[in-house]
């Protein structure tokens, strides 16, 4: 199997990017925030504390996350509920970055994402993908850009999806998490050691997926 690992901050552009690559591979694209983000939901809706070890490790046993594959679009199936859509909103991203933080939430995820990268070729995104799980990969890619410029991007998919959104609070929660991600001590934001950087600040979407296709083609 062959594995594209790409890690980054919010709003680097990574799962646009990442989504592209792995169509034009034929790979599965495989979206990992999607299931910090699974659980994050389901804490908030049974009022747990988001930060709470115990709390959240309590809830872990009544929490079961399938993805599915509709042609080459994720869902994310929890307790046999379609949650893609609902695992949008900023409060779930908060709550996401809180639940990842915990180790047994990392736990937890681990094998799954492993799984996947088993059985199918993957683009995997996510924080600790080249690090952590996907050690191995083929190819790692640490995606970044400005905090303004992903702030901007982030403000604009949301408004693009018919939700309201304020830009300096989208800023301001960008950069908590960023924070929080890469200061956490279980698997942190970083690139890995072999990780090839690109920063994607000022580029045109089709220009970043032209310096990562060049990357990933040359190691294939
Ligand atoms: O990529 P995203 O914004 O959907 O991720 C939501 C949160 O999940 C993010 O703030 C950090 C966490 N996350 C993580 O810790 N490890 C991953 N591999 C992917 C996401």
């Amino acid at each position: 199997m062959f594995a594209v690992a790409i890690d980054g901050p919010a709003g680097a552009g990574k799962s646009t990017i990442a989504k592209k690559l792995a169509e034009e591979l034929g790979f599965i694209y495989v979206d990992t925030g999607a299931l910090y983000r699974a659980i994050g939901l389901y804490v908030l809706r049974r009022g747990g504390d988001v930060s709470s070890e115990d709390a959240v490790a309590g809830l872990l046993t009544g929490i079961k996350i399938d993805l599915a594959f509709v042609g080459l679009e994720q869902r994310v199936i929890l307790n046999n509920e379609d949650v893609t859509g609902k695992i949008r909103t900023e409060a779930v991203s908060m709550a996401a970055s809180a639940v990842s933080a915990l180790k047994s939430v990392r736990a937890f995820l681990l094998n799954l994402q492993r799984h996947l990268a088993e059985e199918n070729n993957v683009v995997m995104d996510g924080r600790d993908i080249g690090t952590v799980v996907l050690p191995n990969a083929d190819v790692k890619i640490f995606l970044t850009a400005s905090p303004e410029e992903r702030a901007r991007r982030r403000y604009e998919q949301l408004i693009h999806k018919g939700m309201s959104a304020d830009y300096d609070a989208v800023l301001k929660d960008l950069l908590k998490r960023d924070y929080d991600d890469s200061h956490r001590e279980a698997a942190p934001l970083k690139a890995a050691d072999d990780a090839i950087l690109v920063d994607t600040t000022g580029n045109e979407l089709e220009q970043s997926v032209e310096i990562l296709r060049n990357i990933i083609k040359e190691r294939m």
